[in-house]
């Protein structure tokens, strides 16, 4: 696993010899933030070696490199889930590659549906912890020792420090962004109302079905992360609505601004 690990970051360097600074990976709907990178140079996760394309429509599957606002980043447009069939190992590969190539940061973004009833479509929550009810972790087989310790600590997932520029980088783009709590399950199934009442017990404030594995990853590799909910829909049995794929990417395009101007801030106080 190492060694395809690093036969996959050395493929990127050779095409863009740069050195990342930040990474990012664009949720459902959210992948148009990509225009906003310079001096771009765009690879198809198909062309990666190792790299596992995406089968879900509204994720693009495509690594940008490049610059935003002077800082250098790389970012996933597009990611692989669970309920895709793709092993742990294989969703958090583009983390553990970005790693290598040498980002010490990483913003990830999904979209959510909202359990905390003081959330509304269409807000951007910072996500402060997460529970994962996937049934699996990223870690689980044989150690490698070259990425990170066996049993890493987990305490403050979500990096304090990283947390505090999204928050100050919110109120600069004009909105106090909410705090919550994600919870991961595996999908592809939207919740039962039942079992969102159950998440709400447990101390979920929103729900999907992705950021976690990744989350762990960083934290094994010592990235610094945070993660940024787009609530698209509330949970199944809040609204006596159902659920679907469109109106998540519909929802998602219209905070597309609003969720581009806060990354770009984020992305230029992290760089400073
Ligand atoms: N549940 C799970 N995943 C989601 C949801 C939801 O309500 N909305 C967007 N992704």
């Amino acid at each position: 696993m190492y060694s395809q690990l690093k036969t996959s970051a050395k493929y990127i360097q050779k095409i863009y010899p740069t050195i990342p600074q930040i990474g990012i990976v664009l949720g459902s709907g959210l992948g148009a933030f990509v225009n906003a990178i310079t001096n771009s140079t765009k690879i198809p996760y198909s062309e990666i070696p190792f790299f596992t394309s995406t089968t879900v429509e509204g994720h693009e599957g495509c690594l940008i490199l490049g610059e935003i606002e002077g800082v250098s980043v790389a970012v996933l447009q597009g990611r692989t889930h669970g309920y895709e069939g793709v092993p742990m190992d294989k969703i958090v590969f583009p983390i553990r590659v970005l790693s290598i190539l040498g980002i010490e940061n990483l913003i990830l973004t999904n979209a959510a549906g909202g359990i905390n009833h003081q959330f509304n479509p269409g807000d951007l929550v910072d996500i402060k912890d997460h529970i994962n009810l996937l049934g699996t972790n990223p870690l689980v087989g044989p150690n490698i020792q070259e990425l990170g310790p066996r049993f890493p600590d987990m305490t403050r997932a979500y990096n304090p420090a990283l947390r505090a520029i999204l928050k100050e980088a919110a109120k600069e783009v004009g909105f106090e962004i909410k705090a919550g709590v994600y919870c991961a399950l595996l999908g592809p199934t939207y919740e039962t109302p039942a079992e969102i009442n159950m998440l709400r017990v447990l101390g979920a404030d929103m729900v999907g079905m992705s950021t976690v594995p990744e989350v762990i990853a960083a934290n094994h590799l010592g990235v610094k992360v945070c993660g940024i909910s787009c609530i698209t829909n509330m949970a199944a049995g809040i609204k006596d609505e159902k659920l679907s794929h469109d109106d998540v990417k519909d929802q998602a395009k219209k905070v597309m601004q609003l969720f581009s101007n806060l990354l770009l801030k984020t992305i230029a106080k992290i760089g400073k």
